[in-house]
C-alpha cells in the first residue's frame, strides 16, 4: 500500500487521534482511498497514512490538523460501539490496578458486553496473559468482537464465549476474576472455585442497593476477605489558562467496585 513503509505513523486499518484547529479530538480508521468530513474540510486518509506521528496534514480547505497516537480510552470514547452499558476507562483502570493483573496475568471476566472491560484487560495482560471472558447474551458477541478488533495488538490473548457464569468458570489458578452482570452474588462459589488463593474478585455495580446485597452474600460465603468499596469521581477540565474551570457537562455516575481477596475457606 502507498505510503506504509519505514515511517513510524499511522497505517491502515489501525486507529489514528486527529485534533482539529479547534481542540476536537476524532479517532479515525484510515482505509485506502478513504476520506472522513469535519467542519473544517475533508481529511484524506491517504494523507494520513504518509506522515508521522506528531505532524500535520492540510484538509481539503487547507486547515492544519495534527496526527497523533491514540490512547486506549481514546479509542474506547472515540470510537468503540457502546453496545451495551459499559465500563468506563476512570473505572476499568483503577479495576485492574488494584486487581494486581499485569502483564502475563490469567482471569476470567462475565459478563463481557462491549467488551470495554476484555479491552482493558487485553492490553493490560498481554502477550503471555490471558483473558476469558463470557456472556450468556450471544446478540453481544458481534459488538464485543468489533471493539476487540481495535486493539488488534491484543486480540490474541482473549478467549469469548457465550456462558453463564452462575454455572461455573471453567479455569482453575486464576489472578483475578471481574463480574459486571445483575446478581454477581450468585457467582461466588465459581468465582472462589477459579482462583488461586488470594486471588482478586472484583465486581462492579451501578446501585449501592446492589453493593449492600454483594456484601451480606460475601460475609455469608466465608471464602472472600478484605471488603473494600470504591467509587471514582473524576472531573475535566477546559484546558485554557485564561478560562480554567471544569467541562460543564460530564458523566456524574457510572458505578461502585466491590474488590475482594479469596481465602481458604474455613480460614479464621
Ligand atoms: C453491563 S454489561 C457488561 C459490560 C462490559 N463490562 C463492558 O465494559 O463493555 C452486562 C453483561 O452481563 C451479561 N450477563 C448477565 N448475566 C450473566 C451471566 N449469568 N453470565 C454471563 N454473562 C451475564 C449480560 O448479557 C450483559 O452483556
Amino acid at each position: 500500500m502507498p505510503g506504509q513503509q519505514g515511517r513510524d505513523g499511522p497505517r491502515y486499518g489501525e486507529p489514528v487521534l486527529v485534533l482539529l484547529p479547534n481542540g476536537q479530538r476524532k479517532v479515525i480508521v484510515p482505509r485506502p482511498g478513504g476520506f472522513t468530513d469535519t467542519r473544517y474540510g475533508r481529511i484524506s486518509h491517504d494523507a494520513l497514512t504518509s506522515v508521522a506521528w506528531g505532524a500535520g496534514v492540510k484538509t481539503s480547505t487547507g486547515a492544519h490538523v495534527e496526527v497523533h497516537r491514540p490512547s486506549l480510552p481514546d479509542i474506547q470514547m472515540g470510537l468503540a460501539t457502546h453496545g451495551t452499558q459499559v465500563i468506563y476507562p476512570k473505572d476499568t483502570s483503577l479495576m485492574t490496578l488494584m486487581a494486581g493483573v499485569g502483564r502475563g496475568s490469567r482471569v476470567a471476566e462475565a459478563g463481557f458486553g462491549s467488551a470495554f472491560l476484555t479491552m482493558v484487560l487485553a492490553c493490560t495482560v498481554a502477550p503471555q496473559g490471558r483473558v476469558y471472558a463470557y456472556d450468556v447474551n450471544p446478540r453481544v458477541l458481534a459488538t464485543a468482537e468489533k471493539n476487540l478488533g481495535l486493539v488488534s495488538q491484543c486480540r490474541d490473548v482473549v478467549e469469548l464465549r457465550i456462558h453463564d457464569v452462575r454455572q461455573g468458570i471453567p479455569q482453575e489458578g486464576l489472578d483475578a476474576v471481574f463480574l459486571d452482570m445483575p446478581d454477581p452474588w450468585n457467582v461466588l462459589d465459581p468465582a472462589h472455585r477459579a482462583l488461586k488463593p488470594s486471588g482478586s474478585l472484583v465486581v462492579f455495580l451501578p446501585t449501592v442497593n446492589q453493593v449492600s446485597k454483594l456484601l451480606r452474600e460475601v460475609q455469608r460465603h466465608g471464602g472472600f476477605t478484605d471488603p473494600r468499596v470504591l467509587e471514582t469521581q473524576v472531573r475535566e477540565y477546559q484546558a485554557n489558562p485564561e478560562a480554567l474551570r471544569p467541562l460543564p457537562v460530564q458523566v456524574v455516575h457510572t458505578g461502585y467496585m466491590v474488590f475482594l481477596r479469596s481465602r481458604l475457606k474455613g480460614e479464621g
